[in-house]
């Protein structure tokens, strides 16, 4: 038997296999942030694949602060009718699932909030600063308020049936931004030393702990780093994975990156060792080294194609959970024909246009992939052959005819 069909459990929750859907956002949300029928359509498909557990999109604490349009917002009960129905689904084919927590802070593109707010006012590169604007610095006391919100929104995912929770760490969200010495230039106890910009983290993790029961998975998923000079170093990484593990985290899932170093995505796969490219996953020798470290569960993302690569980071003792995210948007049945020994089918590129002004604002990953996950939620076959250019026309003219149509509406009731 394949070692990725082992089962495993943690905690009270048995997970059936080892194959576990990396966050990838599903852009399918109303306005409000509200989940709806292609959220469950969608999650219904990877469960008939056998999927392990979904960690779903990233799911925002607070309707001030969306990292894009369609995402899902949790931050009371509004939607827990809805929210049961998406749980139900893992209990009924046997797939753990795991809401995605998170807080964009300065990770959200101009336009869409009010205001962003960040650890420290620390403005973009000038390719990013024409779509992300310069954050305002938090407060202490929204500090703790938005820690309170983490754990408020738990409290919700568990009352509805989730199995659990992941905290974004990662990806230059906001816990990634209080992380890094880059982002977070405090003088306060949540600035400075690496045990003051952990204490953000640190923070979330216990108040999760005090709103949900024993029995609650509490994962978080971290950078092995940020790939940018001057960012958070190896050793402090070490210190914030020894810390949260000695704090009773369950599972951490390992990547890296932020929006200004796509690492996440293999943006870096280049300056790889020869050994980790050989093993295709982008982060495993991180995940060897980490190992030693802490006693939790460890899952590694980024790069899995093949089912003997993932095979071998388990028989390595590396990781016991692989983390695949891209693949799952095209090709649905993916888990069924990796715990068979099959392989990944298509070759994962990234999305252009061919237009350089287009592929510049990094919007073509999250139109593109949308555009698969709808189509799986209707019930339809993915397309991995989708033309970019046709979803960037088709996203464009909806927005002219969305502008169109308020200018017209504001006339009539003027
Ligand atoms: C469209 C899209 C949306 C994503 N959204 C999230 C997210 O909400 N949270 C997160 O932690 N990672 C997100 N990711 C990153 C994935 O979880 C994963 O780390 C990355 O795609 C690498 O894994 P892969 O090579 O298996 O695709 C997203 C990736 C894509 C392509």
């Amino acid at each position: 038997m394949s070692h990725i069909a082992e089962a495993i459990k943690i905690r009270n929750t048995t997970f059936k296999n080892r194959l576990i859907k990396g966050a990838m956002s599903e852009a399918l949300a109303n306005y409000a942030g509200q989940p709806n029928q292609l959220h469950l359509g969608l999650y219904e498909t990877w469960a008939k694949g056998h999927l392990g557990c979904a960690i779903t999109g990233n799911v925002m604490v607070d309707f001030r602060a969306k990292n894009e349009p369609g995402v899902v917002v949790v931050e009371t009960e509004r939607d827990l009718a809805k929210l049961k129905e998406w749980a139900d689904i893992g209990k009924k084919y046997g797939m753990v699932q795991l809401i995605q927590l998170s807080h964009p802070g300065r990770q959200c593109p101009k336009g869409l909030n009010k205001e962003t707010v960040s650890a420290s006012a620390v403005p973009f590169s000038p390719m990013l600063a024409t779509t992300f604007g310069t954050p305002r610095e938090l407060h202490e006391e929204e500090i703790l308020e938005i820690i309170q919100r983490f754990a408020e929104s738990a409290r919700i995912c568990e009352k509805a049936g989730f199995d659990g929770i992941q905290l974004h760490g990662a990806h230059g969200y906001l816990i990634s931004q209080f992380l890094s010495p880059l982002t977070n230039k405090r003088q306060d106890q949540w600035g400075g030393s690496i045990e003051n910009r952990m204490r953000f983290l640190l923070g979330i993790y216990k108040a999760v702990r005090l709103t949900t029961s024993d029995n609650f998975i509490v994962s978080v998923k971290l950078n092995s780093a940020d790939f940018q000079r001057g960012g958070i170093s190896e050793e402090e990484v070490v210190a914030v994975f020894k810390a949260i593990d000695t704090a009773g985290i369950d599972l951490i899932e390992i990547s890296g990156g932020t929006y200004e170093a796509p690492a996440m995505a293999g943006a870096k796969a280049d300056k790889r060792k020869v050994s980790t490219i050989a093993r295709e996953a982008y982060f495993l020798d991180f995940a060897e080294k980490i190992r030693k470290e802490v006693k939790c569960h460890l899952m590694v993302t980024g790069g899995f194609r093949t089912a003997k690569g993932m095979n071998d980071a388990l028989d390595s003792g590396a990781c016991e959970f692989i983390g695949i995210a891209r693949p799952l948007a095209v090709e649905t049945d993916v888990c069924e024909r990796l715990i068979a020994g099959q392989d990944v089918r298509y070759a994962i590129a990234p999305i252009k246009t061919g237009i350089p002004f287009v592929d510049k604002m990094a919007i073509m990953e999250i139109l593109w992939y949308a555009a698969q996950f709808k189509a799986i939620g209707e019930g339809k076959q993915p397309n991995p052959k989708l033309s970019p250019l046709k979803v960037f026309f088709h996203y464009a003219t909806n927005n002219v005819k969305a502008v169109i149509r308020g200018r017209v509406n504001s006339r009539k009731s003027a």
